[in-house]
């Protein structure tokens, strides 16, 4: 018999609850370096966030965006894949503001206005579980099965950003 659908749909969302909750914590914490100046710190979270984030979002973007243009439409599905285009950008400018020597004042608040940016991805993110719930069980098993092979394959956000093939967005 197959397995019930909703201990998987269960599984999928304690999981997928827990990486929002890394991803949040990474970026408040950079946010938190830069204003301590901590650029070691910054080093650590950023090498937390390209070990953690890259499966997340293979697996969202192979997988669970697509399926949800059926309720969200298409527009919505390319909404969510830019503000991962943005998320590359964003990375890459806090690794550079974490390089500056001395971190300015400007620098503080440019991070502080990056991570207030990719935040509300993160939560709005994760709410789309109520989503996933309504779709037809197939399309939902297809989606717990990406993210068991993306975690399996534990593709790095620098790896998963060159396999994407598409482009990072300068931050905004
Ligand atoms: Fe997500």
């Amino acid at each position: 018999m197959a397995t019930d659908i909703r201990s998987e749909f269960d599984r999928f969302t304690e999981g997928f609850r827990g990486e929002h909750r890394a991803a949040r914590d990474i970026f408040l914490g950079i946010a938190r370096a830069l204003r301590d100046r901590d650029p070691a710190r910054i080093g650590d979270l950023m090498a937390q966030a390209n070990e953690g984030i890259g499966t997340h979002m293979q697996y969202e973007e192979e997988e669970m965006y697509p399926a949800l243009a059926s309720l969200y439409g298409d527009e919505y599905v390319e909404r969510m894949l830019q503000d991962h285009d943005r998320a590359f950008g964003v990375a890459g400018r806090l690794m550079e503001l974490s390089q500056h020597d001395p971190i300015t004042d400007e620098d503080v608040e440019e991070g502080n206005r990056l991570v207030q940016g990719m935040l509300p991805h993160v939560t709005d993110c994760d709410g789309l579980v109520l989503a996933i719930e309504v779709i037809p069980e197939e399309r939902q098993r297809r989606i717990f099965e990406a993210r068991d092979r993306a975690l399996a394959g534990g593709l790095t956000m620098m790896e998963w950003g060159e396999r994407r093939g598409r482009a990072p967005l300068p931050p905004t």
